[in-house]
């Protein structure tokens, strides 16, 4: 353990590293206009940190179409919203990585505490590639490594145990509100971007996310 106690930081990916939440937001848009069903940026909230299929639902309840498709085409739709999202992914370089986070991870390492990613995208790999940050975590939980979407804890435990680090003295950083309970139902200390109920600490952009108040904000509570 380090000085101030902390093991491990674990940094949800979209929304808080990039804004690919955005680019999700305008493919599931565009999918759901081909359907006939409205969906708008507040509505979106309850689709940030949620997995694919379970977004696909939400929007079909939505549209009260919960019953018109089978689970074929729901695959098909599925792939059909990523295909849109993968369009938006070609655009990204290193300069879309959201201000501060950089030099956040910067200081984490500097204090010699390891970093890990937990997104419950598929695309979690090609997003970090694109940003030439797929080196910078010490343990990556996606997709492929879970069985259960945010807001249920498993990506955080499971990066926590990747990272070989307490839960109870690690630190999640989250856009959504799915991910701020999968962080609190694991034990760990949230950090929330953007207004988040039930976070330890708030801040309204990535650009204060700043390493000194987060410590500070950990040592108060913890
Ligand atoms: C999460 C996003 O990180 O990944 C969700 O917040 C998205 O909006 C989910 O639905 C799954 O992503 P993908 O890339 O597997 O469709
Ligand atoms: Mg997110």
């Amino acid at each position: 353990m380090n000085k101030n106690g902390i093991e491990a930081v674990v940094f949800d990916l979209d929304g808080v590293i990039t804004d690919t939440a955005h680019y999700h937001y305008l493919a599931w848009k565009q999918l759901a206009e081909e359907l006939g069903i409205k969906i708008d940026e507040k509505f979106n909230e309850r689709l940030k940190g949620v997995s694919r299929m379970d977004s696909l639902e939400l929007i079909l309840q939505e549209g009260n179409r919960q019953d018109d498709f089978t689970l074929a085409e729901k695959e098909e739709m599925a792939g059909r919203k990523n295909l849109h999202y993968c369009d938006f992914l070609k655009e990204l370089t290193p300069s879309d990585v959201l201000p501060g986070i950089l030099e956040l991870i910067a200081d984490i390492k500097a204090d010699g505490i390891p970093i890990g990613l937990a997104s419950v995208s598929k695309n979690a790999e090609t997003v970090l590639n694109a940003l030439q940050l797929q080196n910078e975590f010490d343990y990556i939980a996606d997709a492929a490594k879970i069985k259960k979407s945010k807001p249920d804890p498993e990506i955080f435990l499971t990066a926590c145990a990747g990272l070989g680090a307490n839960p109870l003295y690690s630190i999640g950083v989250e856009d959504a509100a799915a991910g701020i309970k999968a962080i609190k139902a694991s034990g760990m200390f949230a950090v929330g971007v953007g207004n988040l109920e039930g976070s330890d600490l708030q801040v309204t952009a990535t650009k204060e996310l700043l390493w000194d108040e987060i410590k500070a904000a950990f040592t108060t509570e913890r």
